[in-house]
């Protein structure tokens, strides 16, 4: 008789290859349809799956944690599929000896490269402009019509110098001849921040205050939470612009949805919500603002090589050896 294979539980089906691979290799439990798990079949998944893997729309919080049943906890690992782990109460996981490991690296790129349509897109009002054509209201081109703001030249301040926010400093530098500086907890190196073009500041205030375009890319934790408040809303210049793809509880959204209508900025181009899927409605109704759905890793090749990444996790951990992306508490 072949040994029981190990058994692994999805909350979100992966991308194909990854998939029929983790198929081939473990027993595999995933939504029952067909689309996301639910807090309580996620519950359920803990008593039977080996280890699970959830995703950065998994509320893996305090209350989870404490209404599992230890007696019939099986699961000592959490594979996320993301980066980000703000969703996992990592000491709580810690604490019934769960391991986490994440994705990071992968989505580097993609989720830059989209930092940089959302300026793009600011900028140069290519979302009112799609949605005045797309709604029967484009007269033909004017002198005057939907100008917009040079994005090459400007200056960007980016909040956070992780690998997102270096990937960003040098598309921004290199792509965009845009001056960069930086506010960070850790600065950079001196050759690398050299390399990068980018120049160290010592307060929020002061980034802000000094930049067109700001862009964060910090994560998400307690001190991080609302950084984004009416107080530095007053910071920003009436013609600059804030931009958003890390996490969205890094913003106060109401209080942006007011700035914004008050013109107390020129902008905002966000990728992330506080209360994902939903978004504030003084958002939605501003022209101001761009709106994208969570995009920041949405490639073919990203997703494909996230997944690639819970895989390896999952082998490591299957086969005793050290998790490559661990997540420490
Ligand atoms: C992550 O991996 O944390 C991203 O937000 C998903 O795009």
């Amino acid at each position: 008789m072949s040994a029981a294979r190990p058994r692994v539980a999805l909350t979100r089906l992966l991308p194909e290859p990854v998939l029929g691979t983790l198929r081939e290799r473990y027993e595999v439990r995933l939504p029952a349809d067909g689309k996301a798990m639910r807090t309580e079949a996620i519950r359920d998944a803990c008593y039977w799956a080996d280890a699970l893997c959830p995703t950065v729309t998994d509320a893996l919080d305090a209350t989870f944690f404490q209404t599992l049943d230890r007696s019939r906890l099986r699961t000592r690992l959490l594979a996320n599929f993301g980066v980000g782990f703000n969703h996992i109460d990592l000491p709580a996981a810690a604490n019934l000896g769960i391991s986490v490991s994440n994705t990071p690296g992968v989505l580097t790129d993609a989720t830059a490269d989209l930092t940089m349509a959302l300026i793009l897109m600011c900028a140069r009002r290519a979302g009112e402009g799609e949605r005045a054509l797309r709604a029967g209201q484009w007269r033909g081109w004017q002198p005057t019509a939907l100008m917009g703001r040079d994005v090459t030249g400007a200056r960007l301040g980016i909040v956070g110098m992780g690998r997102i926010g270096q990937a960003v400093a040098v598309r921004a530098r290199f792509g965009f001849s845009m001056s960069v500086r930086y506010f960070s907890r850790t600065p950079l190196p001196a050759p690398r921040a050299q390399a990068l073009g980018a120049v160290s500041v010592d307060s929020l205030q002061q980034l802000i205050e000094n930049s067109d375009f700001v862009s964060l890319h910090c994560p998400s934790t307690a001190q991080t939470r609302h950084l984004i408040n009416a107080q530095t809303l007053g910071y920003f210049a009436p013609d600059s612009y804030l931009i958003n793809t890390a996490r969205g509880d890094i913003v106060d959204e109401a209080a942006l949805a007011q700035a914004l209508q008050d013109g107390r900025l020129a902008g905002a181009g966000l990728d992330v919500y506080e209360h994902e899927p939903q978004v504030h409605p003084g958002l939605g109704e501003s022209s101001r603002a761009v709106l994208l759905p969570h995009l920041g890793s949405a490639t073919i090749q990203t997703r494909r090589a996230m997944a690639g990444l819970v895989a390896r996790n999952l082998q490591a951990f299957f086969d005793g050896q050290p998790l490559p992306n661990p997540v420490a508490a």
